[in-house]
């Protein structure tokens, strides 16, 4: 058997292994295996714990885990032997549901119900009705048309030459067209039904009802699955509705005759099947449409015909507090087309969704096209009754009971959004459907900021209050999904608990929510994901959690600046990430947890920007955006180490490389997003690993904006640093012989030809191996394409003894052994230098420093001594090759992908004179991304 091994959680190995990653990282996965009441229990240490629950099955356990009144309603019809699968037989049950659905809806109008498996089953049987309904008219319409057209055509066609007919015509041409015409027009309508729905709508995830699913991230792949059009509307929108649907005509043509003229008549119909709406919306953000445009649907809804689907699937049966929220709404008189309920009428028990259909529309037929296996089973419909039973008792006290006790709830999670305004923007609902939006957390450390923007902080908010609170709140599902580069993520809460919660458990978990909100209005990172990392806070540090100073405040961007660029970074080290994101987690942790920790975490965090800033030369401004990917250096060079030999790369191995290369794409997308049209982003440039990932830039989309991998200024400055050495080492370079270790390759040929005209002999060294062989024989022919005079002195090796008397040895090779060039191999006082990524040079050098100059490239020094005062960045005004670079690009208003795919000695020659013409110059040697040590080069 095949078995994917990567986790031992079956449900990750069989079911969901990226969800289960994602639950993993923030110690989400923990398995229930008892509930009952508002409780979900798990086992810790043999022993079982009760978890308060927040989440109520997404809306669907309003009357609580396993009720007992419910459960013992599946027994007696379980003991019953009740038949359950009896398709086309007369159910008996399914229709006295049906009827007391009936009952519960405001108004007078019937409906008659389609009962479904789930939610998104119901909304699918809705569109699929609202189609028919339509195109069957439309059908009748055009038919009609057609009829009329042809008996036209018949009763006029012997005078056909006297008449004048549009477009001057020929007779039976002009019956063509018109047929033509209306045809299309008919199809217009089959390829692009219309429904409107209002932006951050949420109906379910089937091919059609994803269509009207407001949220990107979802519909995205899946588009073309369904010929419906959606246009998604602002509430405010509804004011203005009428106009809205009248831009959706169908229109059908039909000649009359005026005197001797034919003329063309209209018959007008429209395109827009359905207005989709949510009272509150769920998954949206627990979000009420505005009364006053509900006002406007119903006042619009006396005027024109504008079908309604009215998705009490999270709002109904009880959960706001009536049987369904449009109840106590503005549309409550409006007797809508349509209305879906799901998730609490099984109880929570069941899976059950109904879709009703106001009588006087419903179209017989459907019942009969319309079917499924599994609804209208007698187990469902019999909880279901159940259900409503509990639901309606003493005139519907259970009901009563959610208003009062979501009350209660709203009025606590108030009264903390005045304690804590820096920290709850708003909370909102009705009912036990609540929801609690966080600030943009501006003036907060970047873990708060970047966790708003991206959504994650939910994510790490749930975990905390499950393992510290044991109390289970989630946020929209949405906050997991991949965002879209640059865009901020809903930032809420989701309360939804079971009817059956006490007050004191209400106070329970408004006690947690304080004290997150302490720790977050605290700033202090550390105690919120201690838990995930190995450094639990204790009980006192919890409630009374250190306030930890802002270190790096957003900076604000300035607008007196001439160009833009953007430059993609990662973290270098562990520790970066710590002193950048989690301050307060220095010295607190282990190194290596946290690093586990992060690496997990990585795939599910976007690139953001970590930094801006303004450098200026010759009177001319660029912002620079820096633009954080999450990959620390070791996961990204296993996944190209892994992929670089097909065959032992799997399937896993690809899935990660690809990963990170998306999310590199991501960063670059992100930095052109940055742009407007007044100034666009014209270069991102790929720092450090991300070009290496990314094979160079080659698999970046450069169509969106223009990259640079900085490799042209890298190899400069290396060339330039090797010169300044000798300088320092009172060696004369046109005396020297160099080696190039890795001549093979793209940047060591390039810095072979840079060097060739300017030593006394240069040896090419590569691997053995024909096609080895054959590239340094390319490479020695760019070298004398460069120094036609230098053919004499260039020679060709394919073992590392060559470099053994080289005055200059340079390494840029693919190669990740960190040992292939150490001090034994090295003629004492060599200056050496690597462009390799990772280095090539041993760390035996370090302590050799004296001995040899070695190093691994340059840094530029930005013009007029400017800083960067950036995580990763060298600081003293020295700045990376790559990210000056993108910087001289920026300043040179270049407007194509630079040094993408293998760089060229002329575009190194091109760099170089755009550094001399800007004001940037070679800056410290580097070794180990640090300024080389000072000392060691006198
Ligand atoms: N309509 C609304 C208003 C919903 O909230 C949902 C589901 C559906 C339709 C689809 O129902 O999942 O049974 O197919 N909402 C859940 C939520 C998923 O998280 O709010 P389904």
């Amino acid at each position: 058997m095949n078995e994917p091994m990567q986790h031992t959680d079956p449900y990750a190995t069989w079911c969901r292994p990226k969800l289960a990653d994602l639950l993993g990282a923030v110690a989400l996965d923990v398995e229930y295996t008892r509930a009952s009441g508002a409780y979900l229990y798990r086992e810790v240490a043999g022993q079982e714990v009760a978890v308060l629950d927040m989440v109520g099955g997404f809306g669907a356990g309003l009357f609580g885990h396993n009720h007992p009144v419910l459960k013992a309603a599946m027994h007696r019809l379980l003991d019953a032997d009740t038949p359950f699968l009896a398709q086309c037989a007369s159910r008996g049950s399914a229709g006295r549901l049906a009827q007391r659905l009936n009952a519960l809806l405001p108004g007078d109008a019937s409906y008659l119900t389609h009962f479904t498996n789930d939610g998104a089953g119901a909304v699918e049987a809705v569109l699929k009705h609202a189609y028919k309904v339509r195109f069957d008219a439309l059908r009748r319409t055009f038919e009609q048309v057609s009829r009329d057209v042809e008996a036209f055509h018949n009763a006029h066609e012997s005078r056909a030459d006297e008449l004048q007919i549009p477009g001057g015509l020929e007779w039976g041409r002009f019956r063509d067209e018109l047929d033509e015409y209306n045809i299309a027009e008919l199809e217009r309508f089959q390829h692009r039904p219309v429904v409107l729905a209002l932006k951050g709508a949420f109906h379910g995830k089937t091919t059609g009802a994803l269509k009207l699913t407001f949220n990107k991230a979802y519909r995205e792949g899946f588009e073309g699955l369904s010929a419906i059009h959606t246009q998604f509307l602002d509430p405010s929108d509804l004011l203005r509705v009428e106009e809205i649907v009248a831009g959706h005509p169908i229109r059908f043509r039909l000649p009359v005759l005026c005197g001797r003229t034919v003329e063309i008549e209209e018959r007008s119909a429209n395109a827009v099947i359905l207005l989709a709406l949510e009272v509150i919306q769920g998954e949206g953000g627990m979000r009420p449409v505005p009364e006053e445009a509900l006002r406007a649907v119903a006042s619009a809804r006396t005027r024109i015909d504008l079908p309604c689907l009215i998705d009490e699937i999270q709002t109904g049966c009880g959960r706001t507090g009536s049987f369904v929220a449009f109840a106590d709404s503005p549309l409550t008189g409006t007797e809508p087309e349509y209305v879906t309920l799901s998730k609490a009428l099984g109880g929570g028990l069941v899976k059950l969704g109904a879709a009703l259909i106001r009588e006087d529309i419903y179209d017989h037929d459907f019942g009969i096209l319309h079917t499924s296996t599994f609804a209208e089973d007698e187990l469902s419909s019999g909880v279901a009754h159940c259900a409503l039973d509990l639901l309606t008792a003493n005139d519907g006290a259970m009901m009563r009971g959610v208003a009062v006790t979501g009350d209660y709830l709203l009025r606590g999670l108030r009264s903390l959004a005045t304690r804590f305004p820096g920290v709850v923007r708003d909370v909102r609902g009705r009912g036990l459907m609540i929801g609690v939006e966080f600030t943009d957390l501006h003036e907060a450390s970047p873990f708060f900021r970047f966790g708003i923007r991206q959504g994650f902080l939910s994510l790490v908010v749930a975990s905390y209050l499950l393992h510290h609170h044991q109390v289970r709140i989630l946020a929209p599902l949405t906050t997991l999904l991949k965002g879209n580069p640059g865009k901020k993520r809903q930032a809420i809460l989701r309360l939804q608990p079971a009817a059956v919660i006490s007050r004191a458990e209400c106070d329970r978990v408004l006690a947690g929510l304080a004290e997150v909100f302490e720790i977050i209005a605290h700033n202090n990172e550390s105690v919120l994901v201690g838990h995930l990392v190995g450094a639990t806070p204790d009980a006192a540090t919890r409630r009374n959690p250190p306030i930890i100073a802002v270190e790096r405040p957003m900076r604000a961007r300035r607008d007196d600046f001439d160009a833009r660029i953007g430059f993609v970074l990662h973290p270098a080290q562990p520790s970066q990430l710590i002193d950048y994101y989690l301050p307060s987690m220095r010295d607190r942790v282990d190194p290596s947890r946290f690093t586990e920790w992060w690496n997990r975490m990585a795939r599910f965090l976007e690139p953001d920007v970590v930094h801006t800033d303004y450098i200026t030369a010759n009177g001319f401004t660029v912002e620079a955006s820096i633009i954080a990917t999450p990959f620390l250096p070791g996961p990204m060079m296993e996944a190209c180490q892994r992929c670089s030999n097909r065959s032992v790369a799997s399937r896993d191995d690809w899935r990660r490389l690809e990963e990170m290369q998306d999310k590199i794409q991501d960063a670059v997308t992100f930095a052109r997003e940055l742009g407007d049209d007044h100034i666009p982003t014209t270069m991102v440039g790929l720092g450090a690993f991300t070009s290496i990932i990314t094979d160079q830039g080659r698999s970046i989309n450069d169509f969106e904006v223009p990259i640079t991998t900085g490799n042209a200024y890298t190899a400069g400055l290396m060339v330039e640093g090797i010169a300044h050495a000798a300088e320092l080492r009172g060696l004369r370079l046109e005396e020297c012989t160099a080696a190039v270790v890795g001549a093979a390759g793209n940047i060591g040929s390039v810095l072979a030809a840079m060097l060739a005209g300017r030593v006394a002999a240069l040896r090419l060294i590569g691997r053995e191996g024909v096609d080895s062989v054959r590239r340094l024989e390319l490479a020695r022919a760019a070298c004398i394409a460069e120094a036609p005079n230098a053919a004499g002195r260039i020679t060709i090796h394919t073992t590392l003894d060559a470099v053994g008397d080289a005055d200059i040895v340079t390494v840029a090779t693919s190669s990740a052994e960190s040992r292939l060039i150490g001090p034994d191999i090295v003629k004492l006082g060599a200056i050496v230098s690597c462009a390799s990524v990772p280095s090539n040079l041993s760390g035996a050098f370090h302590d050799r420093l004296d001995d040899f100059v070695v190093f691994d490239g340059g840094f530029a020094r930005l013009p007029g001594g400017q800083e960067v005062d950036c995580v990763g960045f060298p600081g003293g005004g020295l700045a990376f090759g790559c990210f000056s670079e993108t910087v001289l690009l920026g300043l040179a208003g270049h407007d194509r992908s630079f040094a993408r795919g293998a760089i060229t000695p002329g575009q190194v020659r091109t760099a170089l004179r755009l550094a001399a013409e800007q004001g940037f110059v070679l800056g410290e040697l580097k070794l180990d991304g640090q300024p080389y040590p000072t000392g060691a080069l006198t």
